[in-house]
């Protein structure tokens, strides 16, 4: 007899190990017992597989502890593995033993419970087919957003998580206490990104943004992965192009390496192999002309609301670009049009599936006063934000970046209905827990 060796499940799956003694370690997915044969469904990072087991064929002792083994107790199983049709996935262990390393008490997640008791038991919901899916589908899509901004001369770079003040609006700002002092977790790397833009020129983070969002929707989290880029010498033109260039990179990736994660999701390698450069591109006042002709009136300067990202997306795979969008309703830092002093240089990229909007980005403002006067139409202090102006005093040059939601990525890439499956623990306005 060969050797047995360990196997990830994901491998027996593909018929790598056919007629090959294998060793596997997991946690027993489901099991039932018919007429002295065990039939144990055994689950690992990778998936789940078949194992049977007739009494008879080893010791008592072992054969009655696997049979009153409940679901989630953890496993060692060795046997052969044989295609079998009738197995579930098409293959099947032959246990030649089943050793319980530890037998699991009766497991609270049964079939048919509420999302708020799903959302209390997290911390074993992850151990979920479903969630693990999604887990190895967020490992592809971080790995390839490194991988994008690597391969494009991006440094990745490492901004502060307590910072003095942000730069997307004092509403959304988590306060900490510093020592006696008031500090704030940070919603964005964007003003260290400024200054590293014009240190390291080409700059990437992918980190956690935290924003005190209390409004209750499927895409908001409280706390959030964020991918930023900021880039010395470009446009806004210039960074749209990574911007759809790093969203089909993670699609392609996810094709290639996740092809049954994603269909056991709901979307297909096809799908995603089809989003490619270019996308889509349309104007925030021709998006509302687009919109006034379906029938929907929204007011020039306010926010589009998920109903109109519906509208504007119908139809079509690929995610769009909205552009140029009214300066009042914008940040500071977004540069002005020059051919149109109330709008701004700046961009979103909205998907569909109603997750809206996962990019947002701008060329910045370059010059000191204008952004000054910006600071204070905000109703912020400019003086609080003295060392970052210091990048208009010293060597101002034309900059622009982006952010880009992570969780919202994988929302629409993995068409989840609420971005809270995202991410393994979730935090939303409601709960902080487990
Ligand atoms: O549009 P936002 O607020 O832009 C910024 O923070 C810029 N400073 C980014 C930059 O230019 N470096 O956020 C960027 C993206 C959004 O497009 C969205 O995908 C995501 O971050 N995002 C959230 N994701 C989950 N939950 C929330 N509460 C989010 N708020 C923003
Ligand atoms: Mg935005």
């Amino acid at each position: 007899m060969a050797r047995e060796f360990m196997a990830a499940i994901v491998d027996i799956l593909q018929g790598r190990h056919v007629g090959k003694e294998v060793e596997l370690k997991g946690w027993i997915y489901r099991i039932r017992s018919v007429g002295g044969k065990v039939f144990v469904v055994v689950r690992d990072a990778t998936g789940i597989v078949q194992a049977t087991v007739s009494k008879g064929s080893l010791p008592e002792a072992e054969f009655a502890s696997i049979e009153r083994a409940l679901i989630e107790s953890a496993v060692v199983v060795r046997g052969e593995v044989v295609e079998d049709k009738r197995a579930p996935g098409g293959y099947e262990i032959r246990a030649s033993s089943v050793r319980v390393v530890h037998h699991a008490e009766k497991f609270p997640i049964q079939e048919d419970l509420s999302e708020e008791f799903l959302l209390d038991v997290r911390h074993l919901w992850i151990r979920s087919q479903r969630m693990t899916a999604i887990f190895r589908v967020r490992h592809t899509v971080f790995g390839a957003v490194h991988e994008y901004f690597r391969g494009e001369g991006f440094w990745e770079v490492h901004p502060p998580m307590i910072t003095p003040a942000g730069s997307e609006g004092g509403a959304t700002l988590f306060e900490v206490e510093y020592f006696g002092r008031k500090a704030h977790l940070t919603q964005s790397w964007q003003l260290y990104a400024e200054a590293l833009a014009l240190s390291m020129e080409k700059v990437y983070y992918v980190g956690p943004s935290f924003r005190a969002e209390k409004s209750r929707t499927t895409r908001h989290l409280t706390e959030y992965w964020h991918a930023e880029m900021e880039q010395a010498w470009a446009g806004m033109e210039d960074i749209m192009k990574h911007a759809e260039g790093v969203i089909s990179h993670a699609c392609q990736r996810v094709a290639e390496e996740r092809p049954n994660e994603v269909v056991a999701l709901g979307r297909t390698p096809e799908f995603l192999r089809a989003v490619k450069p270019p996308f889509d591109r349309i104007t925030y006042e021709d998006a509302l002309k687009v919109l006034k002709a379906k029938g929907t009136d929204v007011e020039w300067g306010k926010d589009l609301r998920t109903l109109e990202e519906r509208a504007l997306t119908e139809g079509k795979v690929k995610p769009i670009f909205v552009t140029h969008y009214p300066k009042i309703t914008q940040a500071f830092y977004k540069a002005r049009d020059p051919t149109r002093p109330d709008l701004v240089l700046a961009f979103d990229v909205i998907a569909g599936d109603d997750v809206g909007e996962i990019v947002g980005g701008s060329e910045r403002e370059t010059d000191l006063e204008t952004i000054k006067r910006s600071l204070v139409e905000q109703g912020e202090e400019p003086k609080a934000y003295d060392w970052y102006l210091d990048s208009r005093r010293y060597g101002s040059v034309q900059h622009a970046g982006f952010g880009m939601g992570m969780e919202r990525l994988i929302q629409w890439i993995c068409k989840l209905p609420h971005i809270r499956d995202g991410v393994p623990f979730p935090r939303t306005p409601a709960r902080f827990a487990p």
